[in-house]
């Protein structure tokens, strides 16, 4: 289950209620999910989109979204430094950014219209979406590893626009 942490507060979201109405307050949308049947981690992509065709066809439905892929990147992936320093300022999109987490973990930050922040640390079985225009950055956690199903209306507006308001900067 992911952690969330409200760094305005200093407190930290423990159960799921908790978490689910903790990040529905700043739009963003948190669930669990299950697979239909048993999975490896590592099994081929087509494999791991097929174990959650369900859950995928209702989000598809939901928001609108009409491709899925799994993204792989650990501590091998070539140029992985130069990736992430593309998320880990504060930006926004155009696009809602949907992730469901299949190994590793992952942080992202979101910066509220009420001016909170929360890190937000996902792990695998942890669905999150944030929605456009969203001011959110993300970075990976200590294993440096993150594989996950994600979904897109239209991968052209999975842009990053940064604010530059460096909010980022030591958190
Ligand atoms: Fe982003």
């Amino acid at each position: 289950m992911a952690v969330v942490r409200l760094l305005n507060e200093d407190t930290t979201l423990k159960t799921h209620e908790e978490i689910v109405s903790g990040l529905a307050r700043h739009g963003i949308d948190y669930e669990r999910w299950q697979p239909a049947h048993p999975v490896a981690d590592d099994a081929p992509a087509e494999e791991i989109l097929q174990a959650y065709s369900r859950e995928i066809d209702e989000l598809k439905i939901r928001g609108g979204y009409v491709t899925a892929d799994v993204i792989d990147v650990n501590p091998a992936t070539p140029g992985l430094d130069e990736m992430l320093a593309k998320f880990d300022r504060e930006h926004w999109h155009d696009e809602d950014e949907v992730r469901f987490i299949i190994a590793g973990h992952g942080r992202f930050h979101i910066h509220s219209t009420t001016g909170e922040v929360l890190a937000i640390e996902v792990e695998a079985g942890d669905l999150i979406r944030v929605p456009r225009g969203t001011l959110h950055w993300f970075d990976l956690c200590g294993d440096r590893r993150i594989r996950a199903i994600r979904l897109f209306q239209d991968k052209a507006g999975w842009t990053p626009h940064y604010t530059e308001s460096r909010i980022d900067e030591g958190l």
